[in-house]
């Protein structure tokens, strides 16, 4: 669809030298006739440009509301069982429960029987899952190739140095195991807290060793797809098995793998029904090899014991906040496309960071950045990292948040 309308003629002025005074007139004011008209025309089609700007101006702010009601509303999916004159009846997966819920005519024209459905607390149809972007494919993240390569992860070497080992050389070098005869660990739980670099690091073996990367969000199974998390655990390792050499992550897995809490509340039960489907999965995982299993999480307190077990995730890494040396390396890593003054010095800012994480250097950085911006200089000084450091104090102040894990 083409809105650009085509532009008017420009008017021409063809004046003779050797035309009379009141000639040259006459054309002059023809001309400012033409050119008169050339600009209500123009005038025209820049109201209508307007309109239409408006227009999709509404259509936007539209859709956004809709994309942020989508993702801040719990969501439940279903499968429309039949249609009826104006209504649509529903069967909602997990509990089997059916309804009957009013669509507008625009919703109505596109269902059918059969199709999957997500729909919010009060059985509102919010969306309509086609079968390329099923569940499946809205809670997985698949990526073939994650851009964070090993030197761009500042002071975790010996943890970098333990997750190739349990990962990626049973995917690289399977023989390795076999000719000593052990079984590679099962799964590999990362904790630390926030901010630390377990993400970066499960991304960063997926890049060293050309697997396929599957990423699932723990939260994001059991916050949208009430009923689903067990069939998307499933889905999880079928998928991976169809792409292997395959790596699993399962990142913020506290969120399906916590303790059982005392309350029966059908969200908790939803949550056990995902980790047990976890658990089966991974026990009845026994030709290893070709996948491999990520997870990481920074509430470790949280987590069910269950999922520790031998043959489960019985490879535990801590991922702590940075020494001295890991600040200095990350500042290194984030402040590499930074102009720096040369007599900067990281190892002193590094001294000054203690207790920061990964995320909050790079912060830092940017930070000392903005101030450099801000006096019109295009180098970061050591003043700019100081007046950073005051500024994120300042902010933090009266107490760092609490990290659990
Ligand atoms: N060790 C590190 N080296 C370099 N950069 C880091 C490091 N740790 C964190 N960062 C920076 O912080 C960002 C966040 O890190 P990451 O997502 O890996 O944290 P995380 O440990 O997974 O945190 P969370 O527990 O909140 O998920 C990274 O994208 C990176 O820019
Ligand atoms: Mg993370």
């Amino acid at each position: 669809m083409s809105h650009s309308p085509s532009l008017p003629d420009r008017p021409t002025l063809d004046l003779d030298p050797d035309m009379s005074e009141e000639e040259r007139l006459a054309a002059l004011r023809e001309h400012f006739i033409d050119v008169s008209q050339v600009h209500d025309e123009l005038a025209d089609q820049l109201e209508d440009a307007r309109s239409r700007q408006s227009d999709l101006r509404e259509e936007v702010s539209d859709l956004q509301e809709e994309n942020e009601a989508l993702k801040t509303s719990s969501l439940y999916i279903a499968t429309v069982e039949e249609l009826t004159d104006d209504q649509v009846l529903l069967k909602q997966h997990g509990n089997n429960q059916e309804v009957l819920t009013d669509v507008s005519p625009r919703l109505y024209q596109k269902l059918q029987a059969g199709d999957r459905v997500a729909i919010n607390d009060s059985f509102a149809i919010q969306t309509v899952l086609d079968q390329e972007t099923d569940a499946r494919a809205q809670a997985m993240e698949i990526s073939e190739k994650p851009e964070v390569r090993y030197e761009d992860i500042g002071g975790l070497e010996e943890q970098i140095q333990e997750v190739r080992e349990a990962v990626e050389d049973p995917l690289t070098n399977p023989e390795k195991f076999q000719q000593v005869g052990i079984e590679p660990p099962s799964g590999v739980l990362l904790y630390g807290p926030p901010g630390t670099g377990k993400t970066m690091m499960a991304k960063a073996v997926a890049n060293q060793t050309d697997a396929t990367f599957i990423k699932m969000a723990g939260s994001e199974l059991v916050q949208k797809f009430i009923g689903e998390g067990a069939r998307l655990v499933r889905d999880l390792f079928e998928l991976a098995a169809e792409r292997e050499p395959a790596i699993i992550f399962i990142d913020e897995i506290d969120a399906i793998a916590s303790k059982r809490t005392e309350s029966k509340t059908s969200g908790d039960a939803e949550v056990q029904r995902t980790m047990m489907q976890l658990l089966s999965e991974m026990d009845g995982f026994d030709q290893r090899g070709d996948i491999s299993i990520i997870a990481a999480t920074n509430r470790f307190d949280m987590l069910d014991r269950a999922i520790l077990r031998p043959g489960r995730f019985d490879r535990l890494i801590e991922v702590p906040e940075p020494d001295i040396e890991g600040r200095e390396r990350i500042l290194e890593i984030h402040t590499r496309k930074m102009n720096l003054a040369p007599e900067l010095d990281l190892g002193a800012i590094a001294e000054d960071t203690e207790g920061f994480t990964g995320a909050e250097l790079e912060s830092l950085a940017t930070e000392s950045g903005m101030f450099a911006i801000r006096d019109g200089r295009t180098e970061v000084t050591e003043t700019d990292f100081e007046d950073a450091l005051e500024k994120v104090s300042r902010e933090e102040s009266p107490g760092k948040p609490i990290a659990f894990y």
